[in-house]
């Protein structure tokens, strides 16, 4: 019965799709990427770093809303690589979506070619890849999706697009930082900053990064791609315009500086409205013992003189400062195209939370040798058989068991389990989830492949 609906599925989808080629189908962007290790010093110490097409940034994803992005990727590492498209909602190809669950990671030495759509969403994400520590050796780069042409932005177009990839950085390689996890040890701490994959001394010797023409308005894109530490950014003499926080648009409020945390994107808008010379981006680590600074240059086009050597410093205040911050950010609520919410209603308030899931993390632990987190008493390893293919064959029950864990959990579960940790949801339903974190430090999730709203 349940093939014969599959089946039934499979040829009404393919005759709609026929239908949508007919009339129009959106347009396709290709890119081909080859990814390999090139020897390169952020921080003055030759390491081995993974690159796209030999740079560092990778190639940048410019589209549009709808774009269908195909990749083609061919990985000339020696070890299997795994790429995420982090904040791309996967409508319709949960299984390129980049995480071990979904997608198997492209062999050594092969190609492989990534198809998705950036259907319904406008902003700044970033991709990079999941596995083996790979993301402290780089291998990340840009998406950003632009509004379609009938759809209005909130803000006039920019002279131009600027993308500010911060984050702290080890000169320690990836396998050094993996044996120390697989051997029970943390990842102590980064060695500096870096922005665009590069190290500013701050002492006016560094080619300007960014060049702005007085009075024009720029776009920046931020977005920390570290590994552990929370970043500080801003501008010497310059405020900073909030429009966009993860693809929405915000309440256009003024900043001095930003804490960017993991994983986040932020743009803003910056005019080039002071005395036309150099200035400092300043990007610092934020609640760490030492702070680890690094600096880009943005010079202005005709501007006559150095930066200033005194960087403006970073807010005093620390926990309550930042998460205050972020409670400044609000969306504009009259921007933008909405979408109808799961339930078929156009207000996102009015939603009715069908379940609610409770997330408790404990400090990580050695398990088995091994430094491992644990969440709501089970510590998920990926089975040899990935998940979304033992559903695809109907070999789920062979593979891994729905649901070990509780949606309320005890706070403090002793002798954690490990094994797949897979909860199932039903279609529609609108959760809200809470996470809980008992240890010391800070703890960043990635909610991929779906759009999550951070309500408190
Ligand atoms: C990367 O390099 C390949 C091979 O030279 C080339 O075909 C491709 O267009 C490049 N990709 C990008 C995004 O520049
Ligand atoms: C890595 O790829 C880049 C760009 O495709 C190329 O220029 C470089 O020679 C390659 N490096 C190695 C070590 O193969
Ligand atoms: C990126 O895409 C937008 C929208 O299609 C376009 O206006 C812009 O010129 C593109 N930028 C680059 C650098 O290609
Ligand atoms: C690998 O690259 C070749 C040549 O570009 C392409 O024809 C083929 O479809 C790619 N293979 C996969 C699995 O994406
Ligand atoms: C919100 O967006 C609308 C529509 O683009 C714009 O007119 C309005 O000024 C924005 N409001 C704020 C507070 O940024
Ligand atoms: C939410 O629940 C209320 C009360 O049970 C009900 O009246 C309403 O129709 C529900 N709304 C939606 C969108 O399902």
């Amino acid at each position: 019965m349940g093939r014969m609906m599959n089946l039934l599925l499979f040829s009404l989808i393919s005759f709609l799709s026929l239908i949508s080629l007919v009339q129009s189908e959106d347009p396709y962007i290709y890119q081909t990427w080859i990814v390999n290790y090139t020897t390169l010093a952020p921080l003055g110490v030759p390491q081995k770093i993974i690159t796209i097409n030999g740079s560092i940034p990778g190639p940048k994803i410019n589209c549009t809303s709808n774009n269908n992005i195909v990749i083609n990727v061919f990985n000339n590492l020696d070890e299997p690589l795994l790429f995420t498209w982090n904040g791309i909602q996967q409508r319709k190809n949960s299984w390129q979506e980049g995480t071990l669950g979904t997608n198997c990671p492209i062999p050594p030495g092969k190609n492989y070619t990534y198809r998705f759509q950036v259907k319904d969403q406008i902003g700044t994400y970033f991709y990079y890849p999941t596995t083996s520590t790979h993301r402290a050796a780089g291998g990340y780069g840009l998406i950003a999706v632009h509004s379609r042409d009938l759809i209005p932005v909130p803000f006039d177009r920019p002279e131009d697009d600027y993308t500010v990839f911060v984050g702290d950085w080890y000169t320690k390689s990836h396998d050094t930082l993996k044996k120390f996890l697989d051997s029970g040890r943390s990842l102590a701490r980064p060695d500096g900053v870096i922005i665009n994959g590069k190290h500013g001394k701050g002492d006016g010797t560094d080619a300007p990064m960014f060049t702005m023409i007085p009075k024009k308005t720029y776009r920046y894109r931020f977005c920390n791609v570290g590994m552990k530490d929370s970043i500080n950014v801003r501008i010497q003499g310059h405020t900073m315009k909030l429009v966009e926080v993860e693809g929405s648009h915000t309440v256009q409020n003024l900043y001095d500086s930003l804490d960017v945390h993991l994983g986040q994107c932020y743009s803003v808008l910056v005019t080039a409205d002071q005395t036309p010379k150099d200035y400092y981006l300043v990007a610092s680590t934020r609640f760490t013992k030492t702070e680890l600074v690094s600096t880009a240059t943005i010079r202005y086009v005709g501007g006559k003189g150095p930066a200033s050597p005194v960087l403006p410093p970073a807010p005093m205040g620390t926990w309550a400062w930042s998460v205050n911050q972020f409670r400044s950010f609000r969306w504009n609520l009259t921007a933008s195209a909405a979408r109808p919410n799961p339930q078929g209603s156009y207000h996102y308030g009015k939603i009715n939370i069908t379940r609610t899931i409770k997330l408790v993390t404990n400090p990580a632990a050695t398990v088995g040798g091994k430094r491992r987190f644990v969440v709501n008493g089970i510590s998920h390893i990926d089975p040899e058989t990935p998940l979304k293919l033992a559903e695809y064959y109907g070999v789920a029950d062979k593979v891994f068991k729905y649901n070990l864990i509780s949606d309320q959990p005890l706070d403090n579960i002793r002798n954690p389990t490990i094994a797949p940790n897979v909860i199932s949801g039903t279609f529609r339903n609108f959760v809200e989830i809470i996470f809980e974190n008992h240890d010391k430090s800070i703890q960043t999730w990635h909610l991929s492949g779906y759009s999550f709203f951070a309500v408190a």
